[in-house]
């Protein structure tokens, strides 16, 4: 079965929009296995848009840019599984892609066909120049039919951006994984936003179909193509940080979209660490039970409900452990806390907590009933316990 656990790789569009060619790909490739991000489990290397010519060949097939791709694309491939991993790449549901090179529409089965003769692993599908005339659900069954039909297996990654709620649908099309919002861009609002839009909104995301919240933007730091917004200020070591955890409890796929080849040691090391990564590869693939806003407060003052911002998680793990999650989403410093009672764990049965801190350098305040911790703008803490009694 494809797709048991969040799929893992790396992208090319947040770093390179259409500045994408095979040397790229390839010392992509080589970055990852050097830099032991092939190790750590990012196994997919996906070409996003631009990679086409904008005509299509007499046989109505999708042909490699000439010079960009001189080689052509099993040429990748055949380089990418050569050092045991998996190639992707991209087509868009409607006429054109978003950056107007050729859509399958109408075109499914032909060119699932030539992915399929290309060796191609996996299929980003994208939702521009979709004529109103047509049916955004069939468009997606249709792509996800001629795949399976491709007589290659082939990873479905329909990427629609949260139209027509396909948390509610796209499991059942059979895609692997579909993305729920809109482009993330690389500053904390954007991630702010997309985790407080789907939040409630993973109940369809289990082994087999996850929840796409985007690529990641770990280690941009304002460059590539996804900017930052207007007004914005770049990201922080801590803003990634907590982007990561997020999308780690999230059981969201992680597809990296900073540049591995030149990534700095806080974010290489954060998006290789062994412990947020099985969390996120748990296999039981849960999304996290939300507490929030219980026992928020202000630091230095009793407790309020106000600030909704801080987010109190546990994501249930396989083996008698869990994940615990105290996010700080807000601009200013706040306390939040968790009754242990409140996740499970009453103290008149006996059974107690025992902590492992996994990630965030803010002091917890450990008691006997409950747990509290200050955390900075933006900051989080995760913490791994499992239950003795
Ligand atoms: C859309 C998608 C992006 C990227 C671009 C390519 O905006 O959401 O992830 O694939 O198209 O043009």
């Amino acid at each position: 079965m494809l797709a048991q656990k969040p799929p893992m790789g790396w992208n090319s569009w947040n770093s390179f929009t259409s500045k994408i060619d095979e040397k790229l790909i390839l010392e992509t490739v080589d970055a990852m296995i050097e830099k032991d991000y092939r190790d750590a489990g990012y196994e997919y290397v996906v070409i996003d848009d631009c990679w086409a010519e904008h005509a299509r060949n007499e046989k109505g097939e999708m042909v490699p840019d000439k010079e960009k791709f001189p080689h052509g694309m099993k040429y990748i491939a055949d380089y990418i599984h050569s050092k045991g991993m998996k190639f992707g790449m991209y087509s868009c549901a409607g006429a054109c892609t978003c950056a107007g090179y050729p859509g399958s529409y109408g075109y499914e089965y032909i060119d699932a066909k030539t992915f399929a003769s290309w060796d191609v692993d996996y299929l980003k599908y994208d939702f521009c120049s979709f004529p109103q005339s047509g049916d955004c659900k069939t468009a997606y069954l249709t792509m996800s039919s001629a795949l399976r039909a491709s007589g290659r297996e082939i990873l479905f990654s329909a990427c629609n951006w949260g139209q027509e709620e396909p948390w509610k649908w796209m499991r059942s099309i059979g895609a692997h994984m579909y993305r729920s919002t809109g482009d993330i861009f690389d500053h904390f609002t954007s991630v702010r936003e997309i985790i407080m839009l789907q939040s409630d909104k993973f109940y369809a995301s289990a082994p087999g179909c996850h929840n796409d919240i985007d690529m990641m933007i770990a280690g941009m730091y304002g460059n590539g193509n996804v900017g930052f917004g207007e007004g914005n200020s770049k990201c922080s070591d801590v803003d990634y940080e907590t982007h990561f955890a997020l999308w780690c409890m999230f059981s969201a796929p992680l597809i990296i979209g900073g540049d591995v080849r030149n990534m700095n040691d806080f974010c290489h090391k954060l998006l290789t660490n062994p412990e947020l990564i099985a969390i996120n590869q748990d296999e039981e693939c849960r999304n996290p039970y939300i507490l929030s806003p219980m026992g928020e407060t202000l630091v230095g003052s009793s407790i309020t409900y106000i600030d909704k911002k801080t987010r109190v998680m546990i994501k249930v793990l396989s083996n008698n452990e869990f994940a615990l999650g105290l996010f700080n989403l807000g601009d200013t410093e706040m306390g939040c806390g968790v009754f242990y009672e409140d996740i499970g764990i009453p103290i008149s049965s006996g059974a107690k907590p025992v902590f492992k801190e996994i990630l965030g350098s803010a002091n917890v305040n450990y008691g006997d009933a409950s747990l509290g911790i200050s955390l900075k703008p933006h900051e989080c803490k995760l913490i791994k316990y499992r239950i003795e009694i």
